[in-house]
């Protein structure tokens, strides 16, 4: 049977798979400008590779939008929203607090911001894209 306390975690883990996704790229955009000059363009990985980093451009967006919703999901699901102060709870709040901070943060530098967007930008989204990652770690590990 699915109980309230599996659907937590299973919300939980979605919203993790949604910060891997979000923080790939990252991981794309390096490969991409480490390899740049020594990738056969012609090859069936380029255009995959190509391919990949549009999506993941496009859709970044809405995995933040996604994982907000999750987030309040989630959170209405372990706490019913009451404030009732134990590790797991702050430690939430601290995790849910800096994600949709960055999320508002993305919206910002992407739709209000003058393009080209000022370079503290990139490492303030960057930054906080670490310390999400640590202060899941350490939620999840309550
Ligand atoms: C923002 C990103 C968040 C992620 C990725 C996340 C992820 C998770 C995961 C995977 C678990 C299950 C851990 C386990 O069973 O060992 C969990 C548990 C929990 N989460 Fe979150 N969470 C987030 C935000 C929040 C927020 C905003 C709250 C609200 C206060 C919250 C409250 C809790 C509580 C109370 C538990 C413990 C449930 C229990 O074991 O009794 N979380 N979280
Ligand atoms: C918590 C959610 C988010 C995380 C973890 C995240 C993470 C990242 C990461 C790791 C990068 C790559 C940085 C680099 O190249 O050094 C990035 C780039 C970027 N993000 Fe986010 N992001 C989030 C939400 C958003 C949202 C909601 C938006 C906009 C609506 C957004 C807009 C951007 C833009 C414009 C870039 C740079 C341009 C580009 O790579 O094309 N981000 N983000």
């Amino acid at each position: 049977m699915i109980d309230r306390s599996d659907l937590g975690e299973f919300t939980g883990f979605l919203i993790i798979a949604l910060f891997v996704l979000l923080g790939f790229r990252y991981g794309l955009k390096a490969y991409f400008k480490a390899n740049a000059k020594k990738l056969d363009k012609t090859s069936t990985f380029y255009k995959y590779l190509v391919k990949v980093m549009a999506w993941n451009k496009t859709l970044h967006p809405f995995l933040g939008f996604a994982a907000v919703a999750l987030i309040l999901t989630h959170s209405y699901i372990q706490t019913g929203w009451n404030f009732f102060i134990d590790n797991e709870t702050v430690t939430g709040y601290i995790t849910g607090g800096l994600f949709v901070s960055n999320v508002i943060g993305g919206v910002v530098g992407d739709k209000i911001m003058k393009q080209p967007r000022p370079k503290w930008w990139i490492i303030v989204h960057r930054t906080m894209t670490v310390l999400i990652g640590i202060s899941i770690l350490i939620h999840i590990n309550q």
